[in-house]
């Protein structure tokens, strides 16, 4: 069996035996009924091959993962326009918080945060009526990770649009300030939407191979986003990626990562890998507990992280991986 194999292997096992799980979301109905008992990895290396384990290929709910998605979206709509209207700091603050809309004129920190979203989304409805948006957002996800049967979970829209009043006032309080520009309803019908995608380990590893390559969808040869964007929204994802806990992820893993809270991560090793885990238990942050500790264990088995050093001539894709290259 390969290497990174047995590492993965080993991390799902030492996760089926972990005591303390984290506690499932529970603000929204469908959320709250899933068990917090999986656990699934999934890693896409540069070479495409998959290494999987666990509940891998079990949906579940992307959540907040998919404000990467959104944003790469809107960006190629409106370019560099976005950021007149959404920051690029970390907030410090949770990701539904209001606090900073006020003394901030209704501009986000950051694309990462619910207000963020909201206003991303928002910017997609520009383009086209809620229903198209929602489509394309799909297909884009579609695309992105060469799989036709990644669908959006209407029960999990509906039970958002049903218990979002934050959301709602995010939406109606950005709108006083002329951030958002679409009745709310509209706006927040594709936040909801968005979320509310299920996707598996597996497919979100594949869906995040363009970051883990400069910008190109390395099993069609497509440019999906420039080089430079993409390194952009890894710097996002890095500082950004998991609200008032970004410090800690970058501290403990040392990769970009987006959190969600369905449990899932995204996390990407820039020429090296696209890896997903999956575990509903969330901590206190409301980042996904065991998602976070299985990502450590990746990083410390194999020298994955951002800041571990190279040596000039032979740059990250000559990176050590365990006790063998990848190349
Ligand atoms: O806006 C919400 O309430 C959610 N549907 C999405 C939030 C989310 O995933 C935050 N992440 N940890």
């Amino acid at each position: 069996m390969d290497h990174l194999q047995i590492i993965v292997d080993e991390i799902a096992e030492e996760m089926a035996l972990a005591v303390e799980r984290g506690k499932v979301a529970d603000y929204i109905p469908n959320l709250a009924a899933v068990s917090p008992a999986h656990f699934g990895m999934a890693i896409v290396s540069v070479d495409g091959s998959v290494h999987v384990a666990g509940d891998a290929e079990q949906a579940f709910s992307v959540q907040s993962i998919t404000k990467v998605f959104g944003l790469t979206m809107a960006l190629g709509a409106v370019g560099d326009a976005l950021w007149s209207r959404v920051g690029r700091e970390p907030s410090g603050s949770a990701f539904n918080s209001i606090v900073q809309l006020e003394t901030e004129k209704g501009i986000p920190r950051n694309p990462f945060i619910n207000a963020g979203a909201i206003v991303v989304s928002d910017i997609l409805l520009a383009r086209y009526e809620p229903r198209e948006a929602i489509a394309e957002f799909l297909r884009f996800m579609r695309a992105l990770a060469g799989d036709d049967t990644i669908v959006i979970d209407d029960h999990v829209a509906r039970g958002e649009e049903q218990t979002g009043f934050r959301n709602a006032a995010l939406a109606s309080y950005m709108r006083a300030f002329g951030n958002v520009r679409h009745p709310i309803e509209k706006t927040l019908g594709i936040y909801f939407h968005q979320c509310a995608l299920a996707m598996n380990c597996r497919q979100l590893a594949l869906a995040g191979r363009f970051l883990m390559c400069g910008g190109r969808n390395p099993e069609t040869g497509r440019s999906v986003v420039s080089p430079q964007r993409a390194r952009r929204i890894l710097a996002l994802m890095l500082t950004c990626g998991h609200y008032d806990g970004s410090g800690e992820f970058a501290y403990r893993v040392g990769l970009p990562g987006k959190s969600g809270v369905g449990g899932g991560i995204l996390s990407i090793a820039p020429g090296i890998a696209s890896i997903a885990v999956w575990s509903p238990g969330l901590n206190e942050r409301g980042n996904s507990h065991l998602g976070t500790l299985a990502l450590e264990r990746l990083v410390q088995r194999t020298g994955w992280s951002v800041f571990e050093p190279v040596s000039p001539d032979s740059g990250r894709a000559g990176r050590k991986i365990g006790s063998h290259f990848v190349d």
